[in-house]
C-alpha cells in the first residue's frame, strides 16, 4: 500500500478541480470531475450524484475511440498506483484524469451539425452563425449541409461570446486556428458516426484545445453530455422536439421557473436532479457499449 497522494490545487473550473502533480516542471495534472452542474454559467446549489464519474467514463470512452489520431493531453484516463506513485484518494476514483499541462487556447472550439442554442437565436434575429450567412428558412434542429466550426472565447468570466473564423485567427493565430477547426471538425464526424449507429444525434459539440510541447492538444472533456448537445434521433426524424440527453432539460426548467441567470440560482428538486442524472447514464451507456458502474 502506498501513502495517499498529496495534492495542490491550481485551478477550480466550475465542474472541475485540477491539481498539479509532482514539480510544475513535470507538467502533469490531475483533472478531477465533481458532481457540480452549472447552468447560464451559473454552478447550482446541488448535485447531481454520479455525474462526475459518468463525465469521466464518456471522455475515457472517447480518447479510447479516437485512440492516438489526434494529438491529445491523457496520460491515463484512470490513474493507478503504478501511474501516480502513490494512492489517490478515494473520494477521487472514478473521477479523475492524469493528463499533461498544456497551454490552452483562450478560444473555445464548437462544431455544429444542428442548428440549435446561441447558434439558433443568433440565426433567428440575423440570418447568420457565428458571423457566416446562411439560407433563409432553416429552422430549430434542421441539419446544416456541413457541420460548421463556430468557435467562441473563452470569457475568464461572464459569458462566452460567439466569434467568427476570422476573429479565432486573429487570436490564436490563422495556422493554429485552421488546425484546431480541421481537428474539431474530424473528431465531431467520427462521434456524430458513433452517436448515429446507436440512434441518437450529436448535434453540436464543444472542444478544448491547448499547446502541450508546441504541439496542438485535444485537452478536457470530449463529446459528453456537459459539452454537447445530443438527441433522440428517431423522435427529431418524426417532427417532434427530441429528448435531449445533455443540459437542456436543465436549462428549460430554470427558464420555466422565470429565473433571472443570476446567482443564487433556484434549488433543483430531486426529481429534476435524478432526470439528469438518468439521462447521462442512458446516454453514457448506449454510446459507449458498457454498463456505468459507480
Ligand atoms: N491539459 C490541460 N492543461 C491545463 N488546463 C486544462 C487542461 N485540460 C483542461 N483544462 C482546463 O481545465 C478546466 C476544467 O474545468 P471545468 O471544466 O470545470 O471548467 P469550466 O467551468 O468548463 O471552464 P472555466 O472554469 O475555464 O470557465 C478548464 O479551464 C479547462 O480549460
Ligand atoms: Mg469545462
Amino acid at each position: 500500500m502506498g501513502t495517499v497522494l498529496t495534492l495542490k490545487l491550481i485551478n477550480r473550473g466550475k465542474v472541475r478541480d485540477l491539481y498539479r502533480l509532482g514539480d510544475p516542471d513535470e507538467k502533469l495534472l490531475l483533472m478531477v470531475a465533481s458532481d457540480r452542474v452549472s447552468a447560464f454559467d451559473v454552478v447550482m446549489k446541488e448535485e447531481i450524484r454520479d455525474k462526475g464519474k459518468v463525465l469521466t467514463a464518456m471522455t475515457e470512452f472517447w480518447f479510447e475511440y479516437l485512440g492516438d489520431r489526434f494529438p491529445n493531453h491523457i496520460v491515463a484516463t484512470n490513474p493507478t498506483l503504478q501511474d501516480l506513485g502513490e494512492e489517490l484518494p478515494e473520494e477521487f476514483q472514478g473521477r479523475a484524469m492524469l493528463v499533461r499541462e498544456a497551454e490552452m487556447l483562450p478560444i473555445e472550439c464548437i462544431v455544429r451539425g444542428y442548428l440549435a442554442g446561441s447558434a439558433l437565436k443568433e440565426y433567428q434575429i440575423s440570418q447568420t452563425v457565428h458571423g457566416q450567412k446562411l439560407p433563409d428558412g432553416l429552422s430549430a434542429g434542421m441539419k446544416f449541409p456541413k457541420p460548421l466550426f463556430t468557435p467562441s472565447t473563452k470569457a475568464e468570466s461572464g459569458h462566452d461570446i460567439n466569434i467568427s473564423f476570422g476573429e479565432a485567427a486573429r487570436i490564436v493565430g490563422a495556422d493554429t486556428a485552421a488546425r484546431v477547426r480541421d481537428m474539431s471538425i474530424q473528431i465531431y464526424e467520427i462521434g456524430a458516426r458513433r452517436a448515429e449507429e446507436v440512434g441518437v444525434i450529436l448535434a453540436d459539440t464543444k472542444f478544448e484545445f491547448g499547446f502541450i510541447d508546441g504541439e496542438a492538444a485535444l485537452c478536457d472533456e470530449i463529446l459528453t453530455p456537459d459539452s454537447s448537445r445530443i438527441w433522440e434521433a428517431s423522435e427529431l426524424l418524426a417532427g417532434g422536439e427530441p429528448t435531449a440527453y445533455d443540459k437542456q432539460p436543465l436549462r428549460d426548467w430554470l427558464e420555466s421557473v422565470g429565473w433571472n441567470k443570476l446567482p443564487p440560482p433556484p434549488s433543483l428538486s430531486v426529481a429534476v436532479q435524478e432526470s439528469l442524472r438518468n439521462r447521462y447514464i442512458a446516454v453514457y451507456e448506449r454510446i459507449s457499449g458498457r454498463e456505468f458502474l459507480s
